[in-house]
C-alpha cells in the first residue's frame, strides 16, 4: 500500500471485499484449495505478500509501467479462491493487467477495462507474453460439501464390497473383517472403519478412508478408490 501521507500510521494492509450479489446468489469459494495453499490450516483473513518487484514489475525505459502493480501472488490466491476452470473474470480497472494474466494462467476466461492507453496496451502485450499452465495442472481440491457423502456401509450394501472381507493397514501388520452392516471387526473390538482405526492408532479420531486398503491380486490398494466409484461424474 503506499504511503501517500507519511505522518501517520504506515499503510501496511489494503482491504479485499469478498461478496456476492445478493444473499441467495450462488457463489465460489474454494475452501479446500485455500487451506491446501496454507499447509493445511485454513486460510486466514489477512495475508502478507510481497510487493510487486523483479522481473515481474512492468518497466518502460527503466521507470515502472504502472505505480500500483498487483504482485501476480495476490491474483493467483483471489482467482483460485473465487473461481474455477473456465469461469468468467471481470476486472475493471485492470491497469497493467495483472488479473487478466493470472486468469489466462490459471484457464479462467477474463475481461479487462482500462481508460489509460498506455497501461491497456503494456497489458494486452502482457497477456500475450503469459503462457496458461497446462489443462492437466489445473485440477483443485474440491469441496468437501460438494462431494456427495459416500457411507462405508454403501460399499456393502451396493455389492461393491462383500461381508467377510478382509481390510488392512497400509503395511498389511493390523487386519480386521467387514460386517454385513458396514462396520468392521479386529480382534475383540467391532465399530466403524474410523472408530476402529482411531482405537489402533491411539488417536482421538482418523480417516479410515485412507487407514484401511482392500486386497486386489497381489497388491493393496485403499478402500477411498471404491467410495470414488459411487460418486457420480467418476
Ligand atoms: C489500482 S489500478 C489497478 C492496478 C492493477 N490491478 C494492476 O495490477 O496493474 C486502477 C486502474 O483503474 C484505472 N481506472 C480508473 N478509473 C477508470 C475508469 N473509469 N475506467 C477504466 N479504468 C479506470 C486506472 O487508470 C488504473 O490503471
Amino acid at each position: 500500500m503506499p504511503n501517500f501521507r507519511g505522518t501517520r500510521f504506515t499503510n501496511a494492509h489494503e482491504t479485499l471485499i469478498w461478496a456476492s450479489k445478493s444473499e441467495k446468489s450462488k457463489y465460489t469459494f474454494n475452501y479446500q484449495s485455500l487451506k491446501c495453499l496454507n499447509d493445511d490450516l485454513q486460510m486466514r483473513s489477512t495475508w502478507k505478500l510481497p510487493i510487486c518487484s523483479g522481473n515481474e514489475r512492468l518497466k518502460q525505459k527503466g521507470k515502472k509501467v504502472h505505480s500500483t502493480q498487483k504482485p501476480e501472488a495476490l491474483l493467483h490466491r483471489i482467482l483460485l479462491a473465487s473461481s474455477n476452470k473456465n469461469d468468467f473474470i471481470l476486472d475493471p480497472f485492470s491497469g497493467s493487467g495483472t488479473t487478466a494474466v493470472v486468469a489466462k494462467k490459471l484457464g479462467r476466461i477474463f475481461l479487462g477495462i482500462e481508460k489509460d492507453k498506455n497501461y491497456f496496451e503494456a497489458s494486452i502485450r502482457r497477456v500475450k507474453n503469459t503462457k496458461p499452465i497446462e489443462e492437466n495442472y489445473l485440477d483443485t481440491l474440491k469441496n468437501n460439501r460438494s462431494k456427495p457423502r459416500v457411507p462405508f456401509g454403501s460399499l456393502v450394501e451396493m455389492g461393491v464390497i462383500r461381508p467377510g472381507t478382509e481390510i488392512y493397514d497400509k503395511k498389511k501388520k493390523i487386519n480386521a473383517k467387514i460386517m454385513v452392516d458396514g462396520s468392521i471387526k479386529y480382534q475383540e473390538t467391532e465399530g466403524s472403519i474410523h472408530k476402529i482405526a482411531a482405537k489402533i492408532l491411539g488417536a482421538e479420531s482418523c480417516n479410515g478412508w485412507t487407514y484401511w486398503y482392500y486386497k486386489s491380486g497381489n497388491s493393496l490398494k485403499s478402500i477411498d478408490e471404491l467410495r470414488q466409484r459411487l460418486r457420480p461424474n467418476n
